[in-house]
């Protein structure tokens, strides 16, 4: 509101400044022509009789400076609130919302958006929606506002003079139509091209190590610098739009002038019109007129990019959220942890084959279950069902007799742990990483579930111990550190169900040891589902299912399955461990 009570301040105190010039020419006119009328004072204003020709002059300047300096304190006035507004809370707001809603969303969006268009929804798009209010609502209020104002000036002067200059402006119209359609689909593109080049950029600084090793670089910079190069083309494209529909309404609004020459000078000519109130405040407001009008290119322009990247920002927040609680779901209070497959088949997406076929699998509370099969047979994905990262595609999970679909999603996940194949640390410190999920767990706890996961002797190694700082994604740790670490972390959540995504994969024979050794005291009042490649992570399993293909072709005790031909079999003889 503010905004526009200064805008309009502004409006009259310039309208005023140009009235008073106007005034100044007809003063200078009437002095040097005698025959020709006194100018009129609006509003029933008169100077006193003894002001002539100079001191009148010098008075009207006088008061259009003081009126010019008005204008400037009122404009800088303007900036600073506009300033704050822009610094306000609609950025703020709605990148809380869209992180928000990112962070619900489940992994099959994560599989289908990269991570370079997410972070550039949430940083660049957010920017260019905001833009939609201070480069596009309040300028064109602003717009608006003043074409009101000069227009109803212009007709209270002549209208037919208004009508006849104005004649040209339906081409802008036109004109910014076109462009509008026109440069929406290149800001969208823009956008996309933009994604494309952080991905690259990410993807490069993540995979550092990998571009050394195979002395990419030259290549990745070249790869870079294409990807730059066609964004900035396509930036062009946008500027060359943008700079056709400029000069066509600069061309435009001179036929004004033109207009404005012949008839208003006619007008003049025939006293129909004085020359300092008539056509020089004419020629006055239509400039600013034009002025304004000439701001449409810019308006639209920013109009579609914001609009571009609104619509980027709404397909996050309207996306449905595929994994949630129903409304009526069930909070278990006491959970057992008895887990069924019922016909369970599942696919990531239409173009892929289904990754789990036909599973159907009974798992007793407390059992310990190991999942063995050939990479990418399936065991990651078959975990991934039970803390619904993924629901199946058919058939159905179910814990404690409950499919897991009917179940309250948090108290879901706070019952499942899960060391994952991959272990992502977070630039904080161990302890603060190993409470990850429970962060008010006091340290004696976190020094429990680290000694648990066989990770307490390297970290109190450490110089700073439990306090060490560890850098983004735990790249500071070896591979087998991380893992056990994720173990710990996973254990101190004290969850029900323990999944272990080949937890020893990375670590020697000797910290494996350990780390059964931790899982065995784990295993206690927990149902276990251990995926692995190792034999020796199956000695202390119930049994056994073997993945192939998505199919489950084995199931049995350690035992039982030693003596059939088969993926255990032959995993036993090769790591020549035969029990
Ligand atoms: N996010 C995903 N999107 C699409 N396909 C996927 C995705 N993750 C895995 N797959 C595919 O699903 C199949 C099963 O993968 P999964 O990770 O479950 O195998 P795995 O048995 O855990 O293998 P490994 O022993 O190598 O860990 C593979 O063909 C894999 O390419
Ligand atoms: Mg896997």
């Amino acid at each position: 509101m503010g905004i526009l009570s200064l805008q309009i301040l502004m409006l009259i105190l310039g309208i005023v400044g140009l009235a008073f010039a106007g005034m100044g020419v007809d003063i200078i006119r009437y002095e040097i022509e005698s025959h020709t009328s006194p100018p009129e004072w609006p509003l029933g204003l008169r100077p006193p009789a003894d002001w002539h020709g100079l001191p009148l002059l010098a008075a009207l300047a006088g008061a259009i400076l003081v009126f010019a300096f008005l204008r400037a304190f009122a404009n800088g006035l303007y900036g600073i609130t506009t300033a704050r507004l822009v610094q306000g809370d609609i950025v703020v707001g709605l990148r809380a919302q869209l992180y928000d809603k990112m962070q619900r969303m489940d992994f099959r969006f994560f599989d289908s958006n990269a991570s370079s268009s997410l972070i550039n929804r949430i940083t660049g798009d957010v920017q260019s929606v905001r833009m939609f209010v201070d480069a596009v609502l309040v300028p064109a209020v602003i717009m608006v506002l003043s074409l009101v104002v000069y227009l109803g000036y212009m007709l209270s002067i002549h209208v037919p003079l208004t009508l006849a200059c104005l004649a040209p402006m339906p081409i802008i119209l036109v004109l910014s139509m076109w462009f509008s359609r026109k440069v929406r689909p290149l800001h969208l593109e823009n956008r996309k091209k933009f994604d494309d080049l952080i991905l690259w950029l990410s993807e490069c600084l993540k995979g550092a190590q990998v571009v050394k090793a195979f002395a990419f670089e030259q290549r990745a910079m070249e790869k870079f610098q294409a990807k730059n190069q066609l964004y900035r083309e396509q930036q062009h494209q946008i500027f060359h739009t943008v700079s056709l529909l400029v000069p066509a309404i600069g061309f435009t609004t001179q036929l004004t002038i033109i207009i404005l020459l012949a008839y208003g000078g006619w007008l003049v000519i025939h006293n129909v019109i004085p020359l300092g109130a008539g056509i020089i405040v004419f020629a006055g407001l239509l400039q600013q007129f034009s002025g304004q009008i000439s701001n449409i290119g810019g308006i639209m322009n920013s109009a579609q990019q914001s609009l571009a990247a609104a619509e980027r920002v709404f397909e996050i927040l309207d996306a449905p959220i595929e994994i949630q609680s129903r409304p009526d779901a069930v909070k278990l209070e006491s959970l057992s942890g008895r887990l069924a497959f019922e016909q369970v088949g599942f696919q990531y997406n239409e173009s892929r084959p289904l990754a789990l076929t036909d599973i159907n699998l009974h798992i007793a509370a407390g059992e310990c279950v190991g999942i063995i099969g050939p990479t990418g047979s399936g065991k990651s994905t078959l975990l991934s069902l039970l803390p619904r990262f993924y629901d199946p595609t058919q058939g159905s999970v179910q814990l404690d007799g409950h499919d897991l679909r009917d179940l309250n999603l948090e108290r879901l996940r706070a019952s499942v742990g899960v060391v994952f194949q991959e272990s992502f640390l977070f630039d904080a410190t161990i302890a603060e990483n190993i409470a990850f999920g429970r962060p008010e767990a006091t340290r004696a706890e976190i020094e429990e579930a680290a000694r648990m996961a066989a990770a307490a002797p390297f970290i109190e190694s450490l110089e700073n111990g439990y306090d060490t700082r560890l850098r983004e994604g735990g790249n500071t740790l070896s591979g087998g550190q991380r893992q056990r670490l994720a173990l710990a972390r996973a254990l101190l959540h004290n969850p029900r169900i323990l999944l272990l995504d080949d937890p020893t994969a990375a670590v020697d024979t000797r910290t494996e040891e350990e780390i059964l050794a931790g899982i065995e005291s784990a295993r206690q009042d927990r149902t276990v589902l251990l995926a692995t490649h190792r034999l020796a992570a199956l000695r202390h399993v119930d049994w056994i299912i073997v993945l192939e293909g998505g199919r489950i072709v084995q199931k049995g005790t350690p035992e039982e399955l030693a003596v059939l031909p088969g993926y255990y079999q032959t995993l036993a003889t090769l790591q020549g461990e035969l029990r």
